[in-house]
């Protein structure tokens, strides 16, 4: 049996996907051969202990008692092997996820995220004290949600030399251009559908303005490219100004307009894609484009968000962890 003891250190949709993943996926985990405890849970106001292992069903419906304990006191006394970061991101200062991964990786505990900002922000220094720690950090849910891109390119083409990583790293963005090019609505009706649907905060400056997009090739130049990129290298233009008429006129000539994150050119920004190409995905999906020296082009298409999807990454990891960790 590999066992692992986790901290989660953000309990909102992502943190609450993950438990309920986890707790449906108790037996098929120890099927596996994984004994996974959850001993700490943590929110901003405070967090659940258990050296024993909290009970996770009574957790989901409510019924643990919360205590006082802050997040980074936990991450530094509460005895754990993994700590999952699943904190809000803020890409101007990477907290509290920043300081949270720090306190995790100085303690010898593995981290497992989904949290861009602390990786968009120092990238470089993390992976090195984690490497100076001897522990892991696993950052998969970051880029595409339950696309496994990272992986793929780190595990499984790693004898290939890849030359770019470019594509819809946005969901809703996507979801506002393929409903402008599917009904022939304008921007800000298609904005406003996405918002009630819940694909789009009620500020969507991050997402529209490509922002977040600029924060996943940021990751990918990092972790992937292995170059030194911040998020001030990348050239960004958002869809804002992307009208019902040239979505028009591109339809008319054979495209779409897709805002297409591009990892080597270090450019975020709408793009014409022509409509049989592969990342001609419809509605919130993703699809990102990896091409590589020996294995070609190779495609990836998914959920790039969505809570229960992106556990499938955070779950993924949190294995690879304990492989890693037995076959060392
Ligand atoms: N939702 C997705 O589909 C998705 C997909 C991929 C990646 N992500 C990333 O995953 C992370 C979590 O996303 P989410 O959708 O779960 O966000 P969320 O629903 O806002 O949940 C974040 C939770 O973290 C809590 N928190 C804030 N400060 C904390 C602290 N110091 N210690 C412990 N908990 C703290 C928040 O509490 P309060 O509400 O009290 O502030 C909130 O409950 C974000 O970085 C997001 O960008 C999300």
């Amino acid at each position: 049996m590999r066992t692992a003891r986790l901290i989660v250190a953000g309990y909102g949709k992502i943190g609450k996907a993950f438990i309920s993943t986890l707790e449906g996926k108790a037996s098929r985990l120890r099927d596996l051969g994984y004994d996974l405890k959850v001993v700490a849970v943590c929110e901003k106001a405070g967090s659940v202990v258990d050296a024993d292992g909290i009970d996770l069903k009574r957790l989901l419906d409510g019924k643990v008692r919360w205590g006082k304990a802050k997040t980074l006191d936990v991450i530094r006394d509460v005895d754990a092997d993994i700590v999952l970061e699943l904190t809000p991101g803020n890409v101007n200062t990477g907290e509290p996820g920043l300081g949270h991964i720090r306190a995790a990786l100085n303690g010898g505990r593995h981290v497992v995220t989904s949290n861009k900002s602390p990786l968009v922000l120092d990238y470089a220094g993390l992976d090195g004290l984690a490497g100076k720690r001897g522990v892991k950090l696993k950052i998969e849910a970051t880029v595409g949600g339950a696309i496994p891109v990272i992986n793929t390119c780190l595990n499984e083409l790693k004898c290939n030399g890849i030359r770019n990583i470019y594509g819809i790293l946005n969901g809703t963005t996507n979801y506002i251009l393929s409903k402008m090019a599917e009904e022939g609505v304008d921007f800000q009706s298609a904005l406003a559908e996405a918002q009630s649907l819940g694909l789009a905060e009620p500020d969507p400056s991050y997402d529209i303005e490509g922002v977040d997009t600029a924060a996943k090739v940021v990751i990918l130049a990092n972790a992937v490219l292995e170059g030194n990129v911040k998020l001030r290298d990348i050239r960004v233009e958002g869809i804002d100004s992307v009208t019902a008429e040239a979505v028009e006129l591109a339809k008319e000539h054979g495209f779409v307009v897709k805002l297409v994150g591009d990892v080597a050119g270090r450019r975020v920004g709408p793009r014409l894609v022509p409509v049989d190409h592969p990342l001609n995905v419809s509605g919130s999906l993703n699809a990102i484009l990896v091409e590589t020296d020996v294995a070609g082009d190779i495609t990836l298409t998914g959920a790039g968000a969505g809570p229960r999807e992106t556990s499938s990454a955070l779950l993924g990891d949190v294995l690879e962890v304990l492989d890693a960790v037995r076959a060392s």
